[in-house]
């Protein structure tokens, strides 16, 4: 209950309040609109104040790449929104993916990550780390046993996605999360596909939470940007460092374009998640379409964990054409409203074929055991009306038939 002339605690504030208010320091000037500190550092009024802002006696900012005040304001809105003590930003998703890894681990160190991770993921966890002799083990996510059997005395971190790209596969956070820490071990998530409307890997015992804002959070195909948000102790002892000395930190540009979109996040998913299910439901009922992932859907594989750890399913949609590559190329190069792009997370509809695109690094055995079928493409679904978009995928499929290119 708010108290008549007391400032309500952030933390009691109802979600959709916090996307808007959360972190925010206003200026002398006191503006409405969050401001845009676009400045590398910091004047000091004496040289014994700077000497103090040095040594931590006194509070306050001394250079960008440390701490910015717009940086500051994403941080906390973000740490308020996640249930975390502490977020740090970062100028990507991968920044955010390496730094929260590389700062956890050190020679001789072994990490554990479910095998379906986005590609770039894949290649800190399998080529960057073992350089530096970090040694990974990789998993099917999904198999409890293949988790516990991979822990080792010298693992640090067990790291996965959920849901996954591009199968959409839901892995159990609160279960591994125990397998990690019976070993001693602590469970990073990456939750870009969930956004954190949707899932909250910290409250279902995960110890490090990592975003690329770039997706949903930006939500307009703008700017990049990520966020790692874990213990204020972890933060302190080993994130703040790795960012500081050496350097993948948000621009403050960025960061207020980002806390903008914060303001209209919990809108945007909802409506593209709605949209998602809908066009889930039309797609499962097509002719050529021989599979629709959508962990919405009470035929998806883990569909009771997704109640369990899940707000709704999402607002990507993956699905399979039993024609294969040449119809699923044909599908898409027919579709006129939803965009051919690699992105996701945009409030423009956009459709990838991941075997040709962001998985084409992979062996056709490795795309096989992930399920990255040729017949597969990979929806992120926008803000545009779902009736808009369901008429340009039933075109797009009526000119498939027109044209006798969907057969297997
Ligand atoms: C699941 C996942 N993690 C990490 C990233 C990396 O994010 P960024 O492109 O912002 O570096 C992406 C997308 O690119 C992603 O889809």
């Amino acid at each position: 209950m708010k108290i008549p002339g007391q400032k309500p605690d952030p933390r009691t504030l109802r979600p959709a309040t916090q996307l808007v208010h959360g972190g925010t320091q206003r200026s002398q000037f006191g503006e409405t609109s969050e401001a845009i500190f676009l400045t590398q550092g910091f004047v000091y009024e004496s040289m014994e104040r700077a000497e103090a802002r040095f040594k931590g006696d006194e509070p306050g900012y001394v250079y960008s790449r440390y701490s910015n005040p717009t940086v500051v304001m994403f941080e906390e809105r973000m740490a308020l929104f996640e249930g975390a003590e502490a977020a740090r930003a970062t100028a990507s998703g991968m920044a955010a993916v390496t730094a929260s890894l590389m700062s956890l681990v050190k020679a001789g160190d072994h990490v554990v990550a479910a095998r379906a991770l986005f590609g770039a993921c894949l290649y800190v966890v399998e080529d960057l780390l073992p350089r530096f002799g970090v040694s990974s083990t990789l998993v099917d996510g999904a198999d409890l046993s293949q988790w516990r059997a991979a822990m080792r005395p010298e693992t640090k971190v067990l790291f996965l996605e959920s849901p996954t790209n591009p199968c959409l596969e839901v892995y159990d956070i609160a279960a591994i999360a125990a397998i990690a820490h019976d070993n001693g071990s602590l469970l990073v998530v990456d939750n870009v596909f969930a956004t954190p409307i949707l899932q909250k890997p910290l409250a279902l015992g995960a110890d490090c939470v990592v975003y690329s804002a770039t997706k949903h959070i930006d939500g307009h195909g703008r700017c990049l940007g990520g966020v790692i948000l874990a213990s204020q102790e972890l933060i302190d002892t080993h994130i703040h460092a790795f960012l500081r000395q050496t350097g993948p930190v948000l621009s403050p540009f960025n960061a207020w374009v980002l806390l903008k979109s914060l303001e209209t996040l919990p809108l945007r998913v909802r409506q593209q998640m709605q949209s998602a299910e809908r066009i889930a439901d039309f797609l499962s009922g097509c002719q050529h379409i021989r599979l629709v992932r959508y962990p919405g859907r009470s035929d998806h594989p883990q569909a009771d964990l997704v109640k369990r750890q899940m707000r709704g399913g999402g607002t990507l949609v993956s699905f399979e054409f039993a024609g294969g590559k040449a119809a699923a190329f044909a599908f898409a190069n027919q579709l006129s409203i939803i965009k051919i792009s690699n992105n996701l997370g945009d409030a423009k509809s956009l459709i990838t074929h991941p075997a040709t695109t962001t998985h084409q690094r992979l062996t056709p055995e490795a795309r096989a055991a992930l399920g990255v079928n040729d017949g597969l493409l990979r929806l992120s679904v926008g803000l545009e009306d779902a009736d808009d978009l369901i008429d340009d995928l039933g075109a797009a499929l009526a000119a498939l038939d027109q044209h006798g290119l969907a057969a297997e």
